[in-house]
């Protein structure tokens, strides 16, 4: 269903209308239009800052360099000595911040190491850096903090301040939401500095356009870390459920799009559907019903032979049944829970044991719904908030096999799904978002892709919000 006040207010004559009567007008957002590149900054620049202490400046310095980008610096920035070194150390070029109004030379981005936060103090550091330059983010820009994780702090005062980037995070990205701009933290734990560049990419790109306000923890990864980024699923085989519409079809796509080979499931009465959103890229369908007794034994045996395993699992099949508790009869209960939670558990027991390559990686979808909680959803938010706890539950053993299992958390998307709410909780389930509008499929899609590949080799156990900063979903 398309967001018809976003259109009209971005039309010409919308976008002086909404501003006369001072209507909100949200951005239209700016996603990506191909796949990842090799150098996908190339010709862009990054403004980059950090706190007087830190150790994050040279990894980071590098990642943006592979990546492109021309990576700025201003003259008299307190951390300018530490990042000069960290240069010197890894022969990356620094230019000089321009002049405010070269708007040809401005940075697109902002990008602040924070790993040197040890207290409320530093905290000032982070202001002074990016409070005269709140008015020079651009539409669809991206504001990036790293830090290091507040548990592995040494006393309380840099535990607490470095969980204060958080906070920072949350309401700076509430200010520049209007603009379509993103401002999310990523905390690297000691061990994974050298896996921030996939995350860096991802989070600098358009490819991540509706996630904003967000901590990502960044972990060790298991093993060494590739740095192939164009075309990093070639030659993965990914079993997506629920693949025939909405969601599931658009991460059935991107997937095949970074180069892997897709394996759709959908239920025997979508077979039609499944078959036609498959066709497209040349993915195999498979038609049935997750929940059914012999559901898992087919899906590990059928990928083995075919296949010879599989390297990418999506858990995306959902369902919704809502009624107020004291109205929800049990077998409302029993098919929410046995859809998008027992099913998943029954799948990946059989895969574990059969089918499942070393090195795979697992994406379940989850929901806001499973965070905020919705009246009416005491089902559907059990079974939410189980597969986050599933899949911080499973990190280790996952890990044990070189591989991960991370959660999505949608918030209100434009699907099928959505477009059944009554049209007052669906307008406030859009304009409540800090940037004032819905998610699309392909915002899903592009965030579960990241998890699935080697870019996000350094996450594992954790769930991605990707809701424009809502707490209303489905
Ligand atoms: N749309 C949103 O705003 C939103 C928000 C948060 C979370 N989600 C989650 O995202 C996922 C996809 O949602 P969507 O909006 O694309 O839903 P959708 O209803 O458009 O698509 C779901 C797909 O899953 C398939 N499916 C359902 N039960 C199945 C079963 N037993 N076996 C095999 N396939 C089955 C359906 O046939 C359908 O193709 C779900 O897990 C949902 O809970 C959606």
């Amino acid at each position: 269903m398309s967001d018809r006040y976003l259109e009209f207010t971005n039309s010409a004559f919308g976008k002086s209308l909404s501003g006369l009567l001072g209507l909100p007008s949200p951005p239209r957002l700016k996603r990506a239009d191909a796949a990842y590149a090799t150098r996908p900054l190339g010709g862009q620049a990054v403004m980059l800052g950090g706190t007087t202490a830190g150790d994050l400046a040279a990894p980071l310095l590098a990642a943006l360099n592979e990546a492109g980008a021309t990576v700025q610096i201003a003259p008299g920035h307190v951390g300018l000595a530490r990042l000069k070194t960290a240069a010197a150390e890894t022969g990356v070029a620094l230019k000089t911040e321009p002049n405010p109004e070269d708007r040809a030379a401005a940075a697109f981005a902002f990008v602040f190491d924070a790993s040197g936060v040890d207290g409320p103090a530093r905290l000032r550091e982070l202001y002074d850096f990016m409070q005269p330059r709140v008015g020079r983010i651009p539409a669809n820009g991206r504001v990036l903090i790293l830090s290091r994780a507040p548990s592995a702090a040494v006393t309380p005062a840099a535990q607490a301040a470095l969980q204060g980037l958080r906070g920072f995070v949350r309401s700076f990205a509430k200010e520049i939401g209007k603009k379509g701009a993103t401002a999310n933290l990523l905390e690297v734990a000691p061990g994974a500095d050298e896996a921030l560049a996939g995350p860096l990419r991802f989070f600098l790109s358009p490819h991540s356009a509706y996630i904003t306000g967000q901590t990502l923890p960044l972990s060790a990864p298991p093993a060494e870390v590739g740095h192939q980024f164009q075309q990093p699923l070639a030659g993965k085989v990914a079993i997506v459920t629920g693949a025939a519409r909405g969601i599931g079809a658009a991460i059935a796509a991107t997937l095949a799009r970074e180069g892997a080979k897709v394996v759709g499931i959908d239920r025997p009465q979508e077979e039609g559907a499944l078959g036609e959103t498959l066709s497209k890229f040349d993915g195999y369908g498979l038609a049935l019903d997750i929940t059914a007794a012999d559901a898992p034994q087919r899906i590990a045996e059928e990928v083995t032979a075919r296949f010879g395993g599989v390297d990418i699992v999506v858990h995306n099949a959902g369902i919704t049944r809502d009624k107020m508790l004291k109205n929800m009869a049990p077998h409302l209960w029993d098919m929410v829970i046995d859809v998008n939670f027992a099913a998943i558990l029954r799948i990946n027991e059989a895969l574990l044991k059969q089918g499942l390559n070393d090195g795979a990686r697992m994406v379940c979808i989850s929901s806001i719904g499973g965070i905020a909680g919705n009246a009416g959803q005491t089902n559907y938010g059990a079974t939410k908030a189980g597969v986050m706890g599933y899949v911080e539950a499973m990190a280790a053993q996952m890990a044990s096999r070189g591989g991960a299992i991370n959660a999505v958390a949608p918030g209100f998307i434009e699907t099928a799904m959505t477009a059944q709410m009554p049209t007052g909780p669906r307008e406030v389930g859009r304009r409540l978002a800090s940037l004032g509008q819905g998610g699309l499929p392909i915002d899903i899609a592009e965030a579960v892709t990241f998890l699935a590949s080697p870019m996000a080799a350094a996450v594992n156990g954790r769930t991605l919000r990707v809701c424009g900063q809502n707490f209303v979903g489905a």
